[in-house]
């Protein structure tokens, strides 16, 4: 692989100066991930959204550091040349720069991300400098910011007042101050976030932020309608992935049960001879006994079972 396809944080910024849009997605294990890549996203972001996507919680906050840990894994072992941004779960770094830079520190060193993402601004600023005055690249996130889903009170759109767009305004400053490489707004008015985007240097990536961001991302599971308790009105489902998955199960099982699989090609042969004196009749499971006799074989060593499949018998050897 060559290093100059890696994505990195300063083909991230350049991209913002030459006005080129940035695509991020989430991704959670390493299929996934390793289909973002395939399909040219190289910015990838492991976000705590996983505890609703895909570990069915309600909201974010219960997902912990070893959930995240483990997830980040799967998707950089999938993914080797993206940026991987890993999420950092509620409690992993309110409480202050030190465990912040603890938790931080596992994600690049243990999991191989390249970058950490906490939410918040003002309030945060310190610890987004400390991490980055230690080597970590930290992307913030304003806006809706889920772990505070309770005091939001839902998931409401933010900044739409004055005073609460000023103080947007003052995070998104704030966190480019303290040298975070890019920020997410979530649930943004869009002329809001064209604002901040044009008074910041560093890129804005946009959810439910309209088209006036650097950048968009969007969750994995939103885009390919593969989650289907709630779809939110700002993901456009590019495929839906649900159907599909339900179509081809249904057709598996119908298979298993009318003996339509395995067939042949998904079997492995044998001489039978050697499976010779080892059937005996009276050990034979009533169920395979009756499946045998219907097929017109009452001995059933080494039989068909009259679709012209192959059908063992008991099989056990003994001493
Ligand atoms: O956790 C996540 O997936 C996120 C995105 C919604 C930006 O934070």
């Amino acid at each position: 692989m060559a290093k100059s396809s890696c994505m990195t944080i300063s083909k991230i910024k350049a991209m913002k100066r030459k006005g080129e849009p940035i695509v991020m997605v989430t991704a959670y294990d390493y299929p996934s991930a390793k289909l973002v890549e395939a399909a040219g996203i190289s910015f990838i972001l492991v976000g705590d959204t996983l505890g609703m996507v895909v570990l069915g919680y309600d909201t974010t906050l219960p997902v912990t550091m070893e959930d995240m840990l483990h997830h980040v894994k799967a998707v950089t072992r999938g993914a080797k040349r993206s940026l991987v941004v890993a999420d950092m779960p509620f409690m992993s770094y309110q409480t202050g720069p030190e465990d912040a830079l603890r938790n931080a520190g596992r994600f690049l060193q243990e999991a191989g991300a390249k970058a950490v993402k906490l939410e918040g601004g003002v309030r945060v600023a310190e610890t987004v400098r400390r991490l980055v005055e230690a080597g970590i690249p930290v992307q913030g996130h304003i806006g809706l910011t889920p772990q505070s889903i309770h005091q939001f009170g839902g998931w409401k759109v933010q900044g739409k007042t004055h005073r609460a767009a000023a103080r947007l305004l003052d995070d998104a400053a704030a966190l480019q101050q303290a040298g975070a490489f890019s920020i997410v707004l979530e649930l943004v008015p869009a002329p809001l976030s064209r604002l901040i985007s044009g008074r910041l240097r560093i890129p804005t990536i946009g959810i439910g932020a309209g088209d006036g961001c650097d950048g968009q991302v969007q969750v994995f599971h939103d885009l390919l309608g593969l989650y289907e308790d709630f779809v939110p009105k700002h993901a456009r489902q590019y495929a839906k992935l649900g159907d599909t998955i339900r179509e081809a199960l249904s057709e598996y099982a119908e298979d298993v049960r009318e003996h339509r699989f395995p067939s042949a090609e998904h079997s492995f042969e044998m001489d039978e001879q050697v499976l010779e004196g080892l059937t005996v009749a009276d050990e034979i499971p009533a169920v395979y006994q009756a499946t045998a006799k219907s097929n017109g074989n009452g001995n059933s060593n080494g039989n068909s079972n009259g679709n012209g499949r192959k059908r063992h018998s008991t099989t056990t050897a003994r001493p």
